[in-house]
């Protein structure tokens, strides 16, 4: 009976989670043609305005004696001003709009429906999609430094996989990452006993050692910044890296969080195990990807993780068997 519950809520969350990107996708379908409107139309904006600057400069330089309501309506319109800042204005229209193309470009690659057949897939691009969407996660605001992501990415062939759950594992992993590291800032500036609890949690510089209160003026080591690293190999079948004949991509995502004790560790991949809030996790993230991973694709997925020195996961994905001849069908064709 446990065992049929289990698996009910297990559906139930599924296919929430499947509305949502459902829905997430149709947002997105529909914000990409009028953003395709501005985004044609900043770069003749911008041409069209600085001709229109240039020739009122022919006009100052030929006519240097304005009549007075011209000079009163220049005055009005701060016109020196507004020559400095109508192409800024107009270059950062054109990067904001370039950014939502590259969001709207990454939601539609995550939340490209799977197939019934398994795609030859660029994982690397799989990674940089799921980085974009979290973007906003990663970012410094105010006083916290963000997360640093470094890429360390290995020469990999075409994976033959479920792209969008390959994908749903690396957001799954990489959110794990972030809550980890969040977790270890706030720990950072935690202050216990009856001082009072600081408003802003990332005003304090505490070491990360240090979560009792420490007074202000006392020296401490300046905390380790958050980072998070993904690296990326193939192996091939005969365990070297020139074999491309068969073989598994492995990919890793490290962070220098507050890592997990073993009795954490343990239990980590158990269907609603968490240690976070209730309105922070459900603790099925990491039983889905071990489904994916070794269920769906026959692959492995593995957690070093020790307190105080960070956590990696590591997945290995088969490449799968179009190397050997057989034909999987190639998204891009
Ligand atoms: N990178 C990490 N660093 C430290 N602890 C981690 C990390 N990744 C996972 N964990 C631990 O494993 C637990 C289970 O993770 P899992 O992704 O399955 O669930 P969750 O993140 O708690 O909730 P959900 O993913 O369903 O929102 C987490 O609650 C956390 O204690
Ligand atoms: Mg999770």
């Amino acid at each position: 009976l446990k065992k049929l519950e289990l698996a009910q809520e297990h559906l139930k969350q599924s296919e929430k989670m499947s509305t949502l990107g459902q829905l997430c996708a149709g947002v997105v379908h529909e914000i990409n043609n009028p953003l395709n409107f501005i985004c044609g139309n900043v770069t003749p904006a911008k041409d069209y305005g600085e001709d229109l600057l240039r020739l009122l400069g022919l006009y100052a330089k030929h006519y240097p004696q304005p009549a007075a309501e011209i000079q009163q309506y220049a005055d009005v319109i701060d016109l020196d001003f507004l020559i400095e800042d109508f192409p800024k204005a107009l270059l950062s229209m054109g990067l904001g709009a370039e950014r939502l193309q590259q969001i709207v470009q990454s939601v539609r690659h995550f939340s490209r429906q799977d197939t019934y057949e398994k795609q030859r897939v660029n994982i690397h691009q799989g990674i940089d999609s799921t980085l974009t969407i979290l973007h906003n996660r990663l970012k410094p605001k105010g006083k916290n430094p963000g997360i640093t992501v470094t890429k360390d990415y290995g020469k990999l062939p075409l994976v033959e996989c479920y792209s969008g759950s390959i994908n749903q594992v690396l957001m799954n992993l990489l959110c794990n990452a972030i809550d980890a590291l969040e977790e270890s800032q706030v720990n950072r500036f935690k202050v216990t006993g009856s001082a009072a609890v600081q408003a802003d949690r990332f005003q304090v510089p505490v070491s990360p050692q240090c979560s009792d209160y420490c007074p202000q003026g006392v020296k401490q080591k300046a905390p380790a910044p958050p980072k998070i690293t993904i690296r990326t190999k193939f192996i091939g079948s005969d365990g070297d890296q020139g074999d491309s004949s068969g073989g598994q991509v492995v990919i890793s995502i490290i962070d220098n969080g507050p890592g997990m004790t073993e009795e954490v560790k343990q239990k980590i991949f158990e269907p609603f195990f968490t240690t976070k809030s209730i309105d922070k996790g459900t603790g099925l993230g990491l039983d889905i990807c071990k489904k994916i991973v070794v269920e769906q694709h026959g692959g492995q997925i593995t957690c070093t993780s020790n307190p105080g020195k960070g956590t990696e996961f590591a997945i290995a994905i088969p490449v799968g068997s179009y190397h050997k001849g057989l034909q999987a069908k190639d998204p891009n064709q």
